[in-house]
């Protein structure tokens, strides 16, 4: 899929039509989205989660970039791992008149407290990526993360097709760690199903964080016992980048780099550098622009007061609902690119997500 597509063709259009101020009129009443920005600029608070995870400093930066070039400021800030920290921050926009806020959520529940607060100031609150859970969300735009963890499996399965299995998920604070879970179990069901052949799920746990060094430290404990139980292990189906690099140390302390199938997610350099290498099968490339710029768009419109329905138009994407344990949450899903040696050129380096020279320079292996 060629950079930006959802986003480029539409640009202008949407531009104008927000210059314009050109929002139809809300028909229902709405908990947050207001008119009172009517004619003014719009301020949007972005909150971070963390930067530790290379693809996140991207989403920023093409998140500020699309809402400045539809006019809007961007007030940034970054929890770092501390979901206390964000809600505190989220305040702290409010208190500085934000129209509406974005939030990379550390914890799928508490930042619940976010939307409450945005709320009582009749601010909307758009969830970025991660989903917020227990709460009146106004907006959710993400990747499909259930297909995200079924290309994860699917792409392990293609090399391995039966054996022993480590199901190493992510964050237990990140409801995206679930979805993925859930799309990793669909695979590897319809793939038992279609050949007739088993898989043995050995282990199947998620992380405190999307931690390489937790990973490391989780994968080699278990390669320890499944050892001394005389059971091999043949995949490692991994949640992100980072933790598939921390199973892939861990594999290679054991002399089975290469030799095990793990997945992956986020087209990180190092793990794109492993894809070529043949330690890493596959990771999963989400054009993080598109992200980015869908939601800057999104978060412009709702706090001109346009509803989900409206904006989803707008963007020319459907309208998903995600229930949230509260309600049905007006949702976005883009769609990812499962990446593997021999796609790479085609997609990461063509996207321009990284040079195909940093992918595949004579130092690359260095690490
Ligand atoms: C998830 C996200 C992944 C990955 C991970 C670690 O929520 O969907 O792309 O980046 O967090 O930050």
């Amino acid at each position: 899929m060629k950079r930006g597509m959802l986003t480029d063709c539409l640009t202008t259009v949407i531009a104008l039509a927000i210059a314009a101020g050109c929002g139809r009129k809300k028909e229902v009443e709405k908990p947050a989205g207001s008119e009172k920005t009517a004619g003014r600029q719009i301020t949007i608070g972005l909150l971070m989660e963390t930067y530790d995870v290379a693809r996140w400093a991207r989403d920023e930066e093409y998140f500020t970039k699309r809402a400045e070039e539809l006019g809007a400021k961007v007030l940034r800030a970054v929890a770092n791992g501390d979901q206390d920290k964000q809600n505190q921050q989220a305040d702290t926009f409010l208190t500085q008149g934000a129209d509406v806020l974005v939030v990379i959520p550390r914890d799928l529940k508490t930042a619940a407290r976010i939307v409450k607060s945005a709320h009582e100031k009749n601010v909307p609150v758009l969830a970025y990526d991660r989903l917020i859970l227990g709460c009146n969300l106004d907006m959710y735009i993400t990747f499909d993360n259930e297909l995200v963890g079924y290309m994860q499996a699917k792409g392990v399965l293609e090399k391995v097709p039966e054996g022993n299995f480590i199901l190493l998920g992510g964050a237990s604070s990140d409801n995206n760690a679930a979805l993925l879970r859930r799309g990793q179990m669909k695979a590897i069901r319809e793939h038992e199903e279609a050949t007739g052949k088993k898989i043995n799920i050995l282990d199947d746990s998620f992380l405190d964080n999307w931690d390489k060094e937790e990973a490391r430290r989780k994968i080699s404990n278990l390669l320890t016992r499944f050892k001394a139980e005389g059971k091999p292990v043949h995949a490692i189906i991994a949640s992100n980048d980072g933790t598939a690099g921390g199973a892939i140390a861990a594999l290679k302390a054991e002399g089975l780099a290469g030799a095990v199938a793990v997945s992956g997610q986020d087209a990180e350099l190092a793990a794109c550098r492993r894809v070529v290498e043949g330690t890493q099968t596959v990771t999963v490339y989400k054009p993080v622009r598109q992200l980015a710029s869908a939601s800057a768009e999104a978060a412009v419109r709702l706090a001109r007061g346009e509803l989900p329905d409206e904006i989803a138009a707008a963007l020319g994407v459907k309208l998903h609902k995600l229930n949230n344990g509260t309600i049905d949450v007006p949702s976005i899903y883009l769609s990812p690119i499962a990446v593997t040696k021999e796609n790479m050129r085609d997609t990461v380096v063509q996207d321009g997500w990284h040079s195909e020279e940093k992918i595949y320079s004579e130092t690359a292996f260095a690490e």
